[in-house]
């Protein structure tokens, strides 16, 4: 480890199975501890809806605001430190500005002389080759700068290969903010019981509905006999291969998804958005060996700066090509080198010998911490994760898919994210938490000390 490394981590080596001594004195409660994010949301809800510039960045009674981040840590306006479990919704998986990105972003700004260039240039071929040797050696890519604009342009693509309008996607999975993909993303209990599908915005068109149709996750048969059903209408299948990456799929489920589209040649779509190089160096195809036709990335991919890329088959790709003006995809931003040299210094961090075991290993340790404790607690909730992403949800029956988690108490979530808030452990509530290869000793011994007081209570 260098000299940089070890500055930069701080505070020992990570390692699980820790355990501290309780300390009983309780914190100062949110509302008391965070009194100048109240001021700041109350001054940005007069610009912006909520106070703020997207909806999941939003919570009750108003978000915290921060401004420092280092590491594995975040600082609020109020000068109260967190660990961050929840690093930007999970891109930040080597931290906050590690030495090595922000060096890789600080060589680039200065040998290009410029954000972009407007033009192809060397980095963007560079990590081209690099993504598809991962995923697809044989395919092809295009670079976007999110992972909603990856997920448009490979359901586009998948239309304009298959010449239809109807795509299936699956109850409870977010592909990005736009109306089709909102599609029962989160339907209520009500709705969530049969497969209709159901708008997850006002203002979704008519035909939307009419053109999705939504599947259920770690079902086999069901989803089997509505590809068939719907075989000479659909242009596509896409789904989180791992769902809200902490539900794991059967293996013979996405053997069995990859088959039937297979059969009706449906282009099958991995959105790797969130899962991809959270499962294992790579996406969930590597992990459960099963390659779809068209891969979606985005957060990781970008190293803390916003990317993303759709690629996969050739054929399909290749639709995309200027020359033959089939197929239109385009964008300002896309592939510009500052991005591109983040993402290559995350992965080839990450790609170090051990960097990524390690990083397996510490999520798996701390799931079995929490979990452990909810044992001793006697509280009715499991920890469900895969890779270096988890959740803590209250309830005991078996969960395999969106609809099992709506048995879950929210309500008793709600009250273990605020109480970790106030022991200065940053979730944002009812979300996943992500772990980085920064998470060091000391953090998650901060964070399984405030678990040992919290759950405890809500027996
Ligand atoms: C699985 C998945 N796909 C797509 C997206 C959209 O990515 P972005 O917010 O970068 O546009 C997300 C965002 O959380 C996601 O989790």
């Amino acid at each position: 480890m260098g000299e940089l490394d070890k500055e930069y981590i701080g505070r020992g080596p990570m390692a699980t199975g820790i355990r501290m001594a309780k300390t009983p004195a309780k914190p100062p409660d949110f509302r008391t501890r965070t009194r100048e994010s109240k001021a700041y949301s109350a001054r940005a809800r007069r610009w912006m809806p909520g106070g703020v510039t997207a909806n999941v960045k939003y919570f009750d009674p108003y978000p915290i605001a921060m401004k420092r981040a280092k590491g594995c840590r975040l600082w609020d306006l109020d000068g109260n430190e967190y660990v961050d479990y929840c690093l930007s919704f999970g891109p930040l998986i080597l931290g906050h500005g590690h030495p090595r990105v922000m060096k890789a972003i600080r060589d680039s700004l200065l040998s290009a002389g410029t954000t972009m260039f407007g033009t192809p240039h060397e980095l963007e071929a560079a990590y081209a080759e690099y993504l598809l040797e991962i995923f697809r050696p044989n395919g092809k890519i295009r670079f976007t700068v999110s992972g909603t604009e990856a997920t448009i342009h490979a359901v586009r693509i998948a239309r304009a290969y298959r010449k239809r309008a109807m795509i299936a996607k699956f109850q409870g999975h977010y592909h990005g903010g736009v109306d089709e993909f909102l599609v029962s993303h989160a339907p209520p209990e009500r709705e969530a019981k049969d497969l209709v599908p159901v708008s997850g915005s006002t203002g979704t068109p008519e035909h939307v509905l009419k053109n999705t149709l939504v599947l259920p996750f770690n079902d086999l048969p069901t989803v089997e006999s509505q590809i068939r059903g719907h075989a000479e209408r659909l242009s596509c299948v896409i789904l989180e291969p791992v769902e809200r990456s902490f539900i794991e799929p059967d293996r013979e489920f996405l053997k069995g998804l990859r088959e039937i589209t297979t059969k009706y040649d449906i282009p099958l779509i991995f959105d790797e958005v969130m899962s991809g190089f959270r499962t294992s160096f790579g996406g969930a195809q590597h992990t459960y060996g099963v390659t779809p036709d068209l891969t979606c990335l985005g957060k990781i991919i970008g190293g803390g700066l916003p990317c993303g890329a759709f690629l996969g088959r050739e054929d399909i790709l290749d639709l995309a090509d200027p020359s033959a003006d089939r197929f239109f995809h385009s964008s300002t931003f896309a592939g510009y080198p500052t991005a591109m040299a983040a993402g290559l210094a995350t992965l080839d961090e990450l790609r170090r010998d051990g960097v990524m075991s390690k990083l397996l290993a510490t999520s798996g340790g701390m799931m079995s911490e929490i979990e452990e404790t909810i044992h001793d607690s006697h509280v009715s909730a499991q920890v469900l994760g895969c890779g270096s992403v988890f959740s803590v949800l209250f309830t005991e029956a078996p969960i395999r898919s969106y609809r099992d988690t709506l048995s879950a108490n929210q309500e008793s979530r709600r009250k273990l994210d605020f109480a970790l808030l106030e022991r200065g452990v940053f979730v944002k509530p009812e979300k996943p938490f992500y772990l980085s290869t920064v998470h060091d000793r000391e953090a998650l011994t901060h964070t399984f000390r405030a678990f040992d007081e919290i759950l405890p209570t809500m027996a």
